[in-house]
């Protein structure tokens, strides 16, 4: 096939789509891998940077993006019809939740649009966004064929998901295992051979449906167990049993028990968004999928127990929140990225905002925060912003902090991520979630 060749002898032209989180990463990659890469967005100042080398994605190394510019390997353009060039096609869009949390995969259908005018014959597509079972075969292919191109002879369609961590230290784009579901046995193999070039272990699957549900059942795994530990955690507190030695406990049993952490909720563009992809497809099925409505609102409720137990904290020391100066120590939805979307952090100072709080913020990952309409930049993680608050409450436990300062000088530390459980001193200062 004209097309595998092309790709085994890396003279493929690729298109990424979407150089965010998941597409830059990709980009670079494969343009590493000695593909001639083009990227396309949207935003403009995104393909500015990527033109002048400027990486803006922490988990891009620097240095490697500049070489690939700068060896021509790797330009981006919001021109999308130089579609048409391109042999390879990755969609990497974002899929959000419109605000009754339905699937809002606009994008997508924005790409498509694209893609219809501009789709040759040997072309592989790739839809790697996260998105509800059938999307691939229900949107993708019925748009594609509409030119008059045969699937699985002259286009190539598949689905394999994005599973990149953002920030892990061990698995990037590389070293993380694929999945690929091809429309056919065809697209499966020029997918598989595609993805072969640049990543060190792929899993091709009957279909892309398989691979649309495996991603979402990856994340509703997550979802659901951070949902039952959390659970568990507001039930320790009530009961004055420290929910980390209990997890710590169970993770000894030396098989069948996996440990999941608490706290203030959930964040990012997967674990809140993704599964509700799955809740709304399943009711075309006429299946409610309890597990996953539940945990969501296990877990949006968080930001209410967090708010409840500093007014308790508070008021055990003959204080009130209306008025009381707290400091949020780290803003963004997970340790040590600078990555706040769905950041659980927002809601919490929301609450707390709404109920007279003043609130100042500490986050070298997170310059500034727009709030209700208020703009908030982060503060230095000086002894007298400690001193002078009322609680300090630590939302995301990023390895830069100092624990050991923050329990010297704050008046009362609340913990919502065990950031300080290797702080030795002032141990009486710290509040968990369950105690
Ligand atoms: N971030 C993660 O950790 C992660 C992990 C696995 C899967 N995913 C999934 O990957 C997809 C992309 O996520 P992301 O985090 O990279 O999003 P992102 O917001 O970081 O990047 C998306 C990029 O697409 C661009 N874009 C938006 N609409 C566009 C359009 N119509 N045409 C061209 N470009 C457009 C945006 O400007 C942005 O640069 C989502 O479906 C997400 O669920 C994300």
């Amino acid at each position: 096939m004209e097309i595998i060749e092309k790709i085994k002898s890396r003279t493929a032209k690729v298109g990424v789509v979407g150089l965010g989180y998941v597409g830059l990463p990709l980009a670079v990659l494969n343009a590493k891998t000695g593909f001639s890469v083009i990227g396309f967005d949207a935003v403009a100042g995104k393909v500015e940077r990527v033109n002048k080398g400027e990486n803006y994605i922490s988990d891009v190394v620097d240095a490697e993006l500049r070489q690939v510019v700068e060896e021509k390997r790797f330009r981006a353009t919001t021109d999308f019809s130089e579609l048409s060039q391109c042999d390879v096609i990755l969609i990497c869009v974002p899929t959000p939740l419109t605000r009754n949390k339905e699937p809002d995969i606009s994008a997508i259908l924005s790409v498509l649009g694209q893609l219809t005018q501009h789709a040759h014959p040997n072309m592989l597509v790739v839809l790697e966004s996260t998105t509800y079972p059938g999307t691939t075969e229900e949107v993708i292919m019925p748009a594609l064929v509409s030119k008059g191109l045969i699937v699985g002879k002259d286009l190539f369609i598949a689905f394999s998901p994005e599973r990149v961590d953002p920030g892990n230290k061990n698995f990037k784009t590389h070293n993380t295992f694929k999945l690929v579901g091809g429309v056919t046995d065809a697209c499966r193999e020029v997918s598989k051979t595609f993805y072969e070039q640049s990543i060190v272990k792929i899993f091709p699957l009957s279909s892309p449906r398989v691979a649309e549900m495996a991603k979402v059942f990856e994340n509703v795994f997550r979802s659901v167990n951070i949902a039952l530990v959390n659970e568990l955690t507001m039930l320790c507190d009530r009961m004055d049993i420290n929910v980390y030695e209990v997890i710590d406990a169970a993770a000894t049993k030396n098989f069948g028990f996996m440990p999941f952490y608490p706290g203030p909720g959930v964040g990012g563009h997967c674990i809140p968004l993704d599964p509700y992809y799955l809740a709304w497809k399943s009711k075309e099925y006429d299946i409610h999928t309890r597990f996953i409505e539940l945990a969501g609102e296990i877990n949006e409720n968080m930001p209410y127990f967090v708010v409840s137990k500093i007014q308790r904290i508070l008021n055990q020391r003959g204080q009130c929140l209306k008025g009381a100066r707290i400091v949020i120590l780290g803003v963004t939805y997970k340790a040590d990225i600078e990555d706040s979307r769905e950041s659980p952090a927002t809601k919490v100072m929301e609450l707390l905002h709404k109920e007279g709080a003043l609130l100042q913020y500490v986050d070298p990952f997170a310059p500034t925060l727009n709030l209700e309409g208020q703009r908030y930049s982060t503060q230095d993680l000086k002894p007298e912003l400690l001193a002078g608050c009322a609680c300090a409450l630590i939302l995301t436990a990023h390895s830069v902090f100092d624990y050991e300062l923050i329990c010297r000088h704050a008046p009362v530390v609340f913990d919502t991520r065990n950031g300080t459980r290797q702080v030795q001193h002032n141990r009486e200062k710290i509040v968990l979630l369950s105690t």
